[in-house]
């Protein structure tokens, strides 16, 4: 066991349960590290739980990030540009960062919320004022996910890293929000593709 191989890091899409308990996931990691600290029977649980949450953050901010790049694309002004390519930097180290603490490779592909994600971005993000609103609405997801991962027993290596992440969250939406509201693009808007299958 503690010579694994490099090619004992799994893919977070394909991960099994089995494999996942097995601890395959976790040898390197942060999360492995706090698991190996812990009696065996209490803590397995919250491990598991802990595990999840962040392979879903993953996911999220992977998906956050591609969201990004459709907005940028929708987008002509260049201090909102800047701004949000930054957020999507942001997004795009997170997930860099947590893989790193579990000692996983960044998955390939995005899930099926991800895919779900960068589908609504392109349907609503025709200009500026509707990319903000969908990114707005992005990361009211994100903000919630890191707001729940934190509500669940994670090591304290794990738990700062999410915390620092959730702060730059917080910034984003908070700079989403204020540009709408400053620039009065609060208007409701269906996407037309939307409200005609509706
Ligand atoms: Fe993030
Ligand atoms: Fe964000």
């Amino acid at each position: 066991m503690a010579n694994a191989p490099r090619s004992a890091r799994i893919d977070l899409n394909n991960a099994t349960t089995e494999e996942l308990e097995g601890g395959k996931l976790q040898e390197g990691g942060a999360l492995g590290a706090a698991k190996a600290g812990r009696p065996a029977g209490g803590g397995e649980i919250g491990d598991m739980r802990a595990l999840e949450q962040i392979m879903g953050l993953i996911l999220l901010d992977l998906a956050a990030a591609e969201a990004y790049r459709v907005a940028i694309d929708a987008c002509k002004t260049p201090e909102i540009k800047r701004q949000l390519e930054a957020f999507q930097g942001d997004h795009e180290r997170h997930a860099r960062e947590l893989s790193d603490a579990l000692g996983a490779s960044l998955p390939d592909e995005p899930d099926d919320r991800g895919q779900c994600i960068r589908r609504y971005t392109e349907l609503s993000a025709r200009e500026e004022r509707t990319a903000l609103v969908a990114m707005r609405g992005n990361e009211e997801l994100t903000n919630d996910a890191y707001a729940s991962a934190l509500a669940s027993d994670l090591p304290d290596a794990v738990r700062r890293m999410v915390e620092a992440n959730w702060q730059d969250e917080r910034r984003h939406i908070r700079w989403i929000t204020e540009e709408i509201r400053t620039r009065g693009w609060e208007l409701p808007e269906v996407p037309s593709s939307l409200a005609e299958a509706a």
